[in-house]
């Protein structure tokens, strides 16, 4: 008798999965075996369109042309070397900084973890400091100073959340946790820790707990609080990079951080990350021999993904992505207002640009707290029926939905009318 391929994944993968937010209740079966453009198939040949995109790398939709010519065509002549640089690490360099307001100078790393892990050290060499501020709802990545409060439970709001055993007491206490849009709250931390802190991280937009926008004059207040206390304001742009504007959400609200995370849709889908900011700041990598902030990795600036970010950049200038997956973004809002309107249902419709999302609950929408009121099993079963339609939208409560360049207004029409049947089976059936 043949053994289910997820029977077999669990035999040898700790959870069948390779990442903690892959197992998804109900979905233990799933197997994927080929992405292509808005879709992805599964190994009994069913395909969805796909608004999920991997949390987001495939702006440009899965197995872009050009990008992938781009990195078989370096890939074939040019591999990781692992000394002195190559002509493509400059120019995607040159063109980052060209790009992001914020950037001076950049370093390339993989994932966005290691984007943001270097962006913290560099922050606590520069300042002595050892205090850093985060916010409760924001995702930066796995590692020990920023694996914390995420999707808490209520009473965790307003305690250390971990999200994982095994990190040192310390480091917990080295991270103090703010209320997202609360500048006041931010006002105080500095105050108690004066002279302490070392940084202020944050996504510009928390895209981790779907769409919660900051509110007018939020970031702008963060830049001068960051200043007037001489902490170091880094913008964990690993989602709204690229996926905003070529800028990032920096150049659109007009606020420039100290430092800037870069990742997922930067090569659309090949792993490349970036970490760019302030030229006295970065210069204290030790990619300078001597200098105090210790900087390394094998796969860095791999000629292959160095081109994929190129590819991808090159066709986000060259033709109208952002306009496309801005308007079809806009048309899945709209068109979602208007569905729970019909259905008379409360809902806050939020995103911004190509993202959208749909919280079951009254507004306003200002902080992660506000979230603790969504109707979950709505925001989960929904997703889970919208599959029987041929539409993916992750099963997780609070996760945000893409659209991408390959999606068409067919697809929109699709996932409207998809959405609009799955939640009036999840009705019926309460
Ligand atoms: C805002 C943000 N920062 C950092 C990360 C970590 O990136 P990676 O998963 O590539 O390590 C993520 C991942 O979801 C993220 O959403």
């Amino acid at each position: 008798m043949q053994v289910p391929p997820t029977e077999r994944a669990s035999a040898v993968i700790p959870g069948g999965v390779n990442s903690g937010q892959r197992r998804v209740a109900g979905l233990e079966d799933l197997i994927v075996t080929a992405t292509s453009g808005a879709t992805f198939t599964d190994d009994s040949g069913r395909r969805f369109i796909d608004y999920h995109a991997a949390f987001g790398p495939p702006l440009l939709g899965h197995n872009d042309p050009d990008v992938d010519a781009a990195v078989f065509d370096v890939g074939r002549r040019l591999d990781n070397v692992g000394v002195g640089v190559t002509p493509v690490e400059i120019r995607l360099a040159e063109k980052l900084v060209e790009l992001v307001p914020s950037f001076e100078k950049v370093l390339l790393t993989v994932t966005g973890s290691e984007a943001t892990f270097h962006a913290i050290r560099l922050a606590r060499t520069a300042t002595g400091r050892k205090y850093l501020i985060k916010f409760q709802g924001c995702y930066h990545g796995w590692h020990d100073a920023v694996a914390m409060n995420v999707i808490s439970a209520a009473d965790k709001v307003g305690k250390k959340d971990p999200l994982s055993g095994g990190i040192l007491p310390e480091v917990l206490d080295a991270t103090l946790v703010a209320p997202y849009n609360d500048a006041a709250a931010v006002e105080r931390l500095l105050d108690e820790h004066a002279g302490e802190v070392a940084a202020i991280i944050i996504e510009p937009i928390a895209h981790n707990i779907g769409a919660v926008l900051p509110d007018p004059g939020f970031l702008e207040r963060l830049r001068t609080l960051a200043t007037k206390h001489g902490a170091i304001l880094i913008f964990d742009e690993v989602i709204t990079g690229f996926r905003h504007g070529l800028g990032g959400y920096q150049k659109v609200a007009g606020v420039t951080p100290d430092l800037t995370t870069l990742g997922k849709a930067m090569a659309n889908g090949w792993p490349v990350s970036a970490l760019g900011g302030r030229s006295d700041l970065m210069e204290m990598f030790s990619t300078t021999p001597g200098h105090p902030a210790f900087f390394a990795g094998t796969f860095n600036g791999h000629p292959a993904m160095a081109a994929a970010a190129l590819a991808t950049i090159d066709k986000l200038e060259r033709e109208p992505v952002h306009e496309h997956v801005f308007r079809l973004g806009a048309m899945a809002r709209q068109g979602l207002v208007e569905l729970y309107d019909r259905l008379d249902i409360p809902v806050v419709v939020s995103g911004y640009g190509s993202v959208f999302v749909t919280y079951f609950l009254q507004g306003p929408v200002h902080t992660y707290k506000d979230l603790l009121a969504n109707d979950v099993e709505l925001f989960i079963g929904y997703r889970r029926r919208l599959m029987a339609h041929g539409v993916f939208e992750l099963p997780l409560n609070l996760k945000r939905s893409n659209v991408s360049y390959a999606h068409t207004e067919a697809d929109i029409e699709q996932l409207l009318q998809a959405t609009e049947a799955a939640v009036r089976e999840m009705m019926d059936g309460r």
